[in-house]
């Protein structure tokens, strides 16, 4: 018997199932889910699967793809057509599918819904419960790893969100000593009030950018005074310039930080001479 999914509307054979490569699921892990144990076909604590569900579409702001009734009827028709007895039914919601972009889809997209159901065999569980199992400890680092360019980007999702309901084209991330890590798919530079340029050091506390290596080739070719250290929020808005870059920003000056004007207010003369430094190089590559 082929296992069926419900797919946005539709049961299908699961090898037929399939979502958009432009879900925000696949592309930046902007979803939520949930599992629910089905015992002799019953869902158990389904009422409490599907209040966390919408405690936890609610604080991701992603709207109910379904009333809860019409919900509950497909979570009992996917394992009834898995013809599941005892086993599991998994449902996962995600913002919907758009042209990448981090910041929130338009309110026209739709969320997705997807759920599928597998059967497992009870006396394995029963085994395991019977002998007992065995863990090992790791340090929670959940998901403390920007310098891998991962697609577990729900935190800048919503910091891009964030920074677009400010009025803003990035957000800054501030680590918890108060220093500047990096935006939500930018890095982040200043210019010191002595002229010299301060990135942060490509630690795991952010990407190492392209654009930042290539950017410090300039520097460095320049002969442009440089430190990379982390600085903090302070310096930052005491700077004479800031900017970010990406390969798609490239060097884009920042004017002003949570409403206060960076320098003279206006884009800086290092920030502007590196943006057409790279311009030139990348037009000879
Ligand atoms: N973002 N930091 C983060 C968190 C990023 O996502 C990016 C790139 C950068 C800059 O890296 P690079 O210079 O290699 O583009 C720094 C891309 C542009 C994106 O997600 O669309």
């Amino acid at each position: 018997m082929s296992r069926i999914a419900y797919v946005n509307g539709r049961y299908l054979p699961l090898a037929a199932a399939g979502v958009s490569i432009q879900d925000r699921a696949f592309q930046f892990g902007d979803g939520v889910y949930e599992v629910c144990l089905v015992r002799e076909g019953r869902l158990i604590d389904e009422a409490r699967h599907l209040a966390r569900l919408e405690r936890s579409l609610a604080a991701l702001r992603i709207a109910a793809p379904l009333g809860e009734s019409a919900l509950r009827v497909i979570l009992r028709e996917v394992v009834a057509r898995n013809r599941v007895s005892d086993g599991l039914v998994y449902l996962q919601v995600s913002r919907g599918a758009a042209r990448r972009d981090h910041a929130f889809p338009s309110a026209g997209v739709r969320p997705g819904l997807v759920v599928t159901a597998k059967s497992l065999d009870p006396r394995a569980g029963e085994e395991s419960a019977a002998k007992g199992v065995a863990v090992i400890t790791l340090p929670d680092e959940r998901w403390a790893h920007p310098d891998i360019k991962s697609l577990q980007l729900l935190p800048n999702v919503l910091a891009k969100q964030a920074a677009r309901q400010a009025g803003a084209f990035e957000a800054w991330f501030v680590d918890r000593n108060g220093f500047v890590t990096e935006g939500s798919s930018t890095n982040a530079w200043i210019v010191g009030p002595a002229g010299v340029l301060i990135t942060r050091q490509a630690d795991q506390a952010i990407l190492r950018g392209v654009t930042r290596t290539t950017l410090l080739d300039i520097v460095a070719s320049e002969g442009l005074a440089l430190e990379e250290r982390p600085f903090s929020l302070a310096e930052a808005y005491g700077a004479r310039e800031a900017f970010l870059s990406s390969a798609t920003a490239i060097a884009t000056p920042v004017i002003s930080i949570d409403g206060r004007g960076i320098g003279s207010g206006r884009p800086g003369p290092v920030a502007r001479g590196l943006r057409a430094k790279f311009a030139a190089a990348a037009a000879q590559s």
